[in-house]
């Protein structure tokens, strides 16, 4: 079953045409990599499945339903979560806060009032569960100043797998890595395919994306350029021309 269509889908900021006409659909239990150059698009492509953004024109369907002019909240309620690029976790709180918070949207309008009431304790111990999850159980109660950028992406994901997503949004969460640490975290994320969870993953560590996704969509210049199975995306010339310059088409 066809989990999220984006059709037609423009975005622009004043004259930049961030997006253009830009129409992908995955279905479910699916792992794609949304790869393309520097301000392709990727990351105002997915404010727009996330509802971030509004797009100037197209439509986003998610689960069946046109979820275009849903706000973030509900389509996250209706299984959505995105991983951002930039990580900007709750500063005063300890990173199973963190958790939790997210961990009890579903339960309760409030998820400050789902962390303070009755339920805090299966919302923390789930949280915990999450940390674990992602290899930082170690850092639970430290608070996010303290940590390196490595323990702060897995805190995003961990964030990201506690709102229970159908679809997984994730916004370069190799970024900032080092190689192994980037592998390890690739690993993780290939495993959170499947049992009615699809991962969205923009990435620029094409070596990771080629290595854990079986499938590749390129953007560039907010243009789909191609998509299908990795060695096919990987040996086309538009592949070759996003990343490679025009003389190598
Ligand atoms: N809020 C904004 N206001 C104005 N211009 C924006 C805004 N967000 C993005 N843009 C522009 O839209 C284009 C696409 O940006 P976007 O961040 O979506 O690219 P990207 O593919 O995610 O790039 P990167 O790989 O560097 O993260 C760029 O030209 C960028 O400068
Ligand atoms: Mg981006």
């Amino acid at each position: 079953m066809t989990l999220l269509r984006v059709e037609n889908a423009s975005v622009r900021f004043g004259g930049v045409v961030a997006v253009d006409d830009v129409s992908l659909d995955m279905d479910e239990d699916r792992f794609l990599g949304f790869i393309g150059p520097n301000g392709a698009g990727k990351t105002t492509l997915m404010r727009v499945i996330t509802g971030v953004l509004r797009p100037w024109r197209g439509r986003v369907i998610f689960r069946g339903e046109e979820v275009t002019r849903w706000p973030v909240d509900r389509r996250i309620r209706f299984g959505l979560a995105l991983a951002q690029q930039i990580v900007r976790p709750l500063a005063s709180m300890s990173l199973t806060d963190n958790v939790a918070i997210a961990a009890g949207v579903h339960r309760t309008a409030s998820p400050l009032a789902a962390l303070l009431g009755s339920g805090r304790g299966a919302e923390r111990g789930k949280a915990k569960e999450l940390l674990e999850f992602v290899g930082i159980g170690d850092a639970a109660d430290a608070r996010p100043g303290e940590l390196p950028l490595g323990y702060l992406k897995r805190l995003e994901v961990a964030r990201a797998l506690a709102l229970e997503p159908k679809l997984l949004l994730l916004d370069e969460p190799l970024a900032g890595l080092n190689q192994a640490e980037a592998r390890v975290m690739a690993d993780l994320i290939a495993s959170l395919v499947g049992n009615g969870r699809s991962v969205l993953l923009i990435e620029h560590n094409i070596r990771e994306v080629a290595r854990i996704c079986p499938e590749l969509y390129v953007q560039d210049n907010g243009r789909g350029l191609v998509r299908g199975p990795a060695a096919e995306v990987m040996a086309s010339p538009e592949f070759r021309r996003a990343y490679l310059g025009e003389q190598a088409a």
